[in-house]
């Protein structure tokens, strides 16, 4: 007999980032698991985190968990990289009844599943590689595995920007890394270690040939969470929004902005009844 609680299976899945760029991974959750309702939030007002220190993103992430948590997720997705990197156990601690899955772990196994010669460069923000979550993921995986770091800010900017490919774009990447794909010992593996990056993959494809593996922590995030709800028996197997909207956006200022640069990563439009200001 089936036990659970109805009101926890239809309950929404809750993600957040600190912008938009987690739109990516929502996406992937979407596609993954088509029964299945989201609210995402996007903390803009306090956009970036990655060049913010450990503490000012543990403190925000908490706050962002806890807005969803307070609107009655089953889950919970830490989206943004930087929060994943620094957040996980403090969120673990505030909110000890949810799940919560961040996006370092699944895009690590993703990377060591596609290194072939042991050597993956890993791109995201300042505090992602300060904090080195990426790296100890990688090594606890494969010890010995050479992994190159290289933090990234403005890819951030030129993703939010629309400028996913073209000369600017393209120059930015020649600059940031030439100097690592150079040489027959250079990374085969290319871990896209940034919520934003993903809409950059095909010009990063040119820029470091196509002899790198690109990945992204997307898919296999989207797979983790199916995984860890299946375990809860807290899965929804026929569509749970026939009544309520599919999606409901949070976003901490600028709705036009979110619904706008939004449309782009999450790849179709984001309608406005679908979105709401929040303050944390
Ligand atoms: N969401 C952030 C990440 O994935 C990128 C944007 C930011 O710096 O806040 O690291």
């Amino acid at each position: 007999m089936d036990t659970k609680p109805a009101i926890a299976r239809a309950a929404p899945i809750g993600v957040f980032d600190s912008g938009v760029g987690g739109l990516t991974v929502l996406r992937a959750l979407a596609e993954q698991l088509p029964a299945e309702r989201f609210l995402y939030l996007g903390d803009t007002a306090r956009l970036p985190y990655g060049t913010k220190t450990a503490d000012t993103v543990i403190r925000y992430s908490v706050q962002c968990a806890g807005r969803l948590v307070e609107r009655g997720v089953k889950a919970l997705v830490v989206a943004c990289n930087t929060a994943s990197s620094v957040a996980l156990p403090a969120l673990a601690a505030a909110y000890p009844g949810i799940p919560v899955l961040g996006v370092v772990e699944p895009g690590a196994e993703a990377a060591v599943a596609a290194t072939r010669n042991g050597h993956v460069a890993v791109i995201a923000t300042e505090g992602t590689v300060r904090g080195g979550a990426y790296l100890r993921a990688l090594q606890t995986r494969r010890p010995g595995l050479r992994v190159t770091q290289v933090p990234c800010a403005l890819f951030v900017s030129l993703a939010e920007e629309g400028w996913t490919d073209g000369a600017v774009a393209e120059a930015v990447a020649h600059r940031y890394l030439d100097t690592v794909f150079t040489g027959p010992d250079a990374p085969d593996t290319l871990l896209l270690g940034c919520t934003h990056f993903p809409v950059l993959k095909a010009m990063l494809g040119r820029v470091v040939g196509s002899g790198v593996t690109l990945v992204d922590s997307a898919a296999t995030t989207a797979a983790a969470m199916e995984v860890l709800l299946a375990g809860m028996e807290a899965r929804e197997q026929a569509p749970s929004y026939s009544d309520v909207s599919r999606f409901h956006f949070l976003a901490t200022d600028g709705l036009e902005r979110f619904a706008r640069v939004g449309a782009t990563f999450m790849g179709t439009p984001i309608a406005t009844d679908e979105l709401e200001l929040v303050d944390l």
